[in-house]
Parts: structure tokens; C-alpha cells; sequence
């Protein structure tokens, strides 16, 4: 037995992937399906992580690249060719674990909603002791492992649901799967566990049979929130377990002094930071690290991804992705800012606005209709309805300039590679094909021509 205190032992989390998920009806493995947008799989990485796991192993199987495609690089990959039970998960697993000491988490992939602080507290009652068990009473047992206790309220055995009496079946202490172990002597008594059972399965739940056996009791943690053992089989279960941390992280951030105004119509996934006061208005997705300053507004309908938002923002009715917003910028509605853009503080991007790849500097206002591609603008930049960096000849792409002060008049085509010099003014319609000194005036269109009574004349009579 070990005798390391599981609060200063090291602890190695074991999460089981290997199996089909054949409820999900999905080409893709069932733990790379997204809640919140991210991959459930990095939800249980990212728990067992914040529960202070110093390695984490995941036993794949069934379509294993695309599963360790979306782990993290430090999780390590064991390959187990042949589902034969849970049991067996963990045996395949030994090489692997050999380095290792102190405590095993076991893990399933598929249960994106476990809290660090309860992994943690398993593992804290698992102090020295050979196995502990997190249980579940949940209203409908049925399809789960029941607990069996003893007289003494120790846990006896875990019953599988096709191997139960009718008696056990009335049970309401389910297993939830997750489990901790000290490592010292696991392999031993992993090797006394048999498939002699209804599915022919080398079951893990047949550990607390060897560790009863042996005279050692088997602690159970039984879940205070239960829905924090909600398994994820089946696309409903899918959208429950989106709901579910929806909800915990909303209000989370409610509590942090965030606004959100329609709860059930914001999604914020777990990695993203917000500082207070913000607001935030329906139908908003904030995904994928996303960090957000004091003071912005969000929303309504408004998408964003992997970007940096500054303070007193306004963001609506947009999409931005993998960019960073300065302060007091606003941005919408209908605004595309797609990713590499960087904005300076108090910038304008205003309706049907499309930016990508570029760089936009304190003051400049982009207010409606225009495309800005791999393009530099300056300070103060003004730049008219309907402006089009002409950033692609079919070839190559190529940058535009706009220096400080610059006023680009509506409906430019600004045909890259080009520099619009400081100060300098475009006219209106003009298609600018070479370079326009500082504090100069570019005019490039056709002069025009008004044709005197040409209506009158031409007009066919009714
Ligand atoms: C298991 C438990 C059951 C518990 C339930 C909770 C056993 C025998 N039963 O049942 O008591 O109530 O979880 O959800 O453990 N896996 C592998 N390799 C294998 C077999 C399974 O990686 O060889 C993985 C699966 O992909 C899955 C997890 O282990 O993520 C659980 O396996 P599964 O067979 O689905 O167990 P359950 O029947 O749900
Ligand atoms: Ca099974």
C-alpha cells in the first residue's frame, strides 16, 4: 500500500477513449465532438490538469489520430487495439506508467463536466488507501454500475447493470467511472480480475472485489451536484452537457460582475477571461480564449473567437476572430474582422466592414462598406463608403499603406502594392493605382461629360 500522502504524491490521470461512441452516429471519435466549442476530451485534460495531475495518459482506440490530434502536446497517447473492458484500459497502460508513483486517476473521456475540486477530493480520500470510487445517486440507475455497501457502509462491489439481481437493481448509488488508485500494487491486482461476467468484459469495477478480498475498504465520494457526472453518449447528451456548463459559466461570470443579459442565449466557452462590467447582449458566442476589458458591450449576435477585446468597447451584430481590439473602439453592426487584424484604441469599423491581416492605428475610422486586406493604416485615418483595398491580382497578394491623417474618399479602389502618403487625400471613385504623396490630392476617374436635353430627346413618348 502506498505510503506517501496523496496531498503531496504525485498523481497521473489515466482518461479512457478508446471506444467508438456508436450512439453519437458520427464518422468522427465521440470525445472530439465539441461542447462550447471546445472538444469534450480537453474539457476532462483541462480538469484533471486544474485537479493537479502532473501526467496525463488517454487511452485511445477507435480512430485514434483524430482523438490525440486535439489533445494538448504534453498528454500522452496509448494505443489499446482491443476493447476488452475497463479493466484492460488501464492494464494496457503499464509500460506507460511504470515512471509513475503515487496516486492513478482514472478518467472517462466522455464526461466533460467533472469539477477540478471534486477529482481533487478524490483523490484526498484515497489517501492511502488502494482504491476510492466517486458514486452518483441519481432518480434512474438504470444502464450504470450500482454500489453494493456492506454492513459497515464500505463499498462491497460495483454491480454492472447486466450482471445486477433485482435487488441490486433497486439500487440508486451508481458508479460514475472515475475512480483513483495508488499506483503501488494496481498491476497485481489488476491481474485477478477476469471476464467472467454478461458482456465477457475485463471490468474495472471488479477492483473493489479484489480490494474487499484483500481486507481493504473501498471508499466511495458520493457527488454532491450530480450533473457533474453527466455522460455524454448520445448528440442529446451532447447538447445537455452544453447547456449544463453554459449555465455554470455563465454564472460564473455573473458573479464576477458580468452582465449577461439572456443567459440562455450567451455561450462563453471555459477559457475565455472577462473583466467586470461588461455586458453582454443575446445570442453572443465568445470562444477560444477570448479575453474581454472592463466597461465593452457584446452583442447582440456577435461571434467571437480567439481575440483580445479592449475596455468600453462596442461590438454588435459581428464576427471577430483571432484579433485584438484596442480600447473605446466600436465595431458593427455587421462587421467581419477576420484573423491577424490588430486595431489601436478608438477605431471605427462600421457596417459591412470586411478586414483581415491588418493593422489599423488610434482614431482611424473604417465606417461603412469596405474591404481593408493586408493593409498598414496610421492614425486618423478616414477611409469612404465603399473602399476596396485591391489586395489580390489573382497572383500574389500585396499591402497597402494608408499613413496617419490620411482621408480616403468613397468608393476608392486602392490597388496594392501602394502607399497613400500622410495627409494625403483620394477622390471619390478614383481607382488608385500608384503610390500618392504625402499632402497631396489623387484624382483618378474619368472627368465627366453632361450631354444638355439628351433626356427629353432620347425619352421614348407613350
Ligand atoms: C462503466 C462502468 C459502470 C459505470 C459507467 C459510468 C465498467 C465495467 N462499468 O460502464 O459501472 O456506471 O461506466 O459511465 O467499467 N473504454 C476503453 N477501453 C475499453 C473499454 C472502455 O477505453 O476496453 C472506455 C470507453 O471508451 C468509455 C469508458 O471506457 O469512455 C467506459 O466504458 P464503457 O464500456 O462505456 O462503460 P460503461 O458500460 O458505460
Ligand atoms: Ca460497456
Amino acid at each position: 500500500m502506498s505510503t506517501q500522502s496523496s496531498a503531496t504524491a504525485t498523481v497521473t490521470a489515466l482518461i479512457l477513449a478508446a471506444g467508438a461512441g456508436t450512439r453519437m452516429k458520427s464518422d468522427k471519435p465521440k470525445v472530439v465532438h465539441k461542447v462550447l466549442g471546445t472538444p469534450m476530451i480537453q474539457l476532462v485534460v483541462a480538469a484533471a490538469g486544474d485537479a493537479g495531475c502532473e501526467r496525463i495518459l488517454t487511452i485511445v482506440g477507435h480512430k485514434k489520430e483524430e482523438v490525440c490530434a486535439v489533445l494538448p502536446p504534453q498528454v500522452e497517447c496509448v494505443y489499446q487495439a482491443e476493447q476488452k473492458g475497463t479493466a484492460d484500459a488501464v492494464v494496457v497502460a503499464a509500460d506507460a506508467l511504470k515512471s509513475s508513483t503515487g496516486y492513478l486517476l482514472v478518467m472517462c473521456g466522455d464526461m466533460p463536466l467533472l469539477r477540478p475540486e471534486t477529482l481533487r477530493q478524490l483523490i484526498d480520500v484515497c489517501h492511502d488507501r488502494s482504491m476510492a470510487v466517486l458514486t452518483a445517486q441519481v432518480d434512474n440507475p438504470s444502464g450504470y454500475g450500482r454500489i453494493v455497501r456492506d454492513s459497515t457502509g464500505s463499498i462491497a462491489a460495483i454491480v454492472e447493470d447486466k450482471d445486477a439481481t433485482s435487488e441490486e437493481l433497486a439500487i440508486n448509488e451508481v458508479n460514475t467511472g472515475i475512480y483513483c488508485f495508488a499506483l503501488d500494487g494496481l498491476f497485481e491486482r489488476l491481474a485477478k480480475i477476469d471476464n467472467d461476467n454478461a458482456q465477457g468484459e475485463y471490468y474495472l469495477t471488479d477492483m473493489v472485489k479484489v480490494c474487499h478480498a484483500e481486507g481493504e475498504a473501498v471508499i466511495g465520494l458520493q457527488l454532491a451536484e450530480v450533473e457533474e457526472a453527466h455522460g455524454v453518449n448520445s448528440r442529446l447528451q451532447l447538447s445537455q452537457a452544453g447547456a449544463i456548463l453554459r449555465k455554470r459559466i455563465n454564472t460564473k461570470w455573473m458573479e464576477q460582475g458580468v452582465s449577461i443579459v439572456s443567459p440562455e442565449n450567451t455561450w462563453i466557452s471555459p477559457d475565455c477571461e472577462l473583466e467586470h462590467d461588461i455586458e453582454i447582449l443575446p445570442n453572443t458566442t465568445i470562444v477560444r480564449g477570448t479575453k474581454i476589458k472592463s466597461g465593452s458591450v457584446i452583442g447582440p449576435n456577435t461571434r467571437i473567437e480567439a481575440a483580445n477585446i479592449g475596455a468600453d468597447c462596442s461590438v454588435e451584430d459581428s464576427i471577430i476572430m483571432q484579433s485584438t481590439i484596442g480600447d473605446r473602439c466600436t465595431i458593427g453592426p455587421y462587421s467581419y474582422v477576420r484573423p491577424n487584424v490588430t486595431l489601436g484604441n478608438e477605431v471605427k469599423v462600421g457596417p459591412s466592414v470586411e478586414i483581415k491581416n491588418s493593422t489599423v492605428g488610434d482614431g482611424s475610422k473604417i465606417p461603412h462598406l469596405t474591404y481593408i486586406g493586408d493593409s498598414i493604416l496610421g492614425e486618423k485615418v478616414n477611409v469612404g463608403a465603399g473602399t476596396v483595398t485591391c489586395n489580390y491580382d489573382g497572383i500574389k497578394k500585396s499591402k497597402t499603406i494608408i499613413e496617419d491623417g490620411a482621408f480616403i474618399g468613397s468608393s476608392t479602389m486602392l490597388v496594392a502594392p501602394l502607399t497613400v502618403g500622410k495627409d494625403a487625400v483620394t477622390a471619390a471613385g478614383s481607382i488608385i493605382g500608384e503610390d500618392v504623396p504625402a499632402d497631396a490630392l489623387a484624382l483618378a476617374r474619368a472627368r465627366q461629360v453632361n450631354k444638355d436635353g439628351w433626356v427629353s430627346k432620347n425619352r421614348t413618348k407613350e
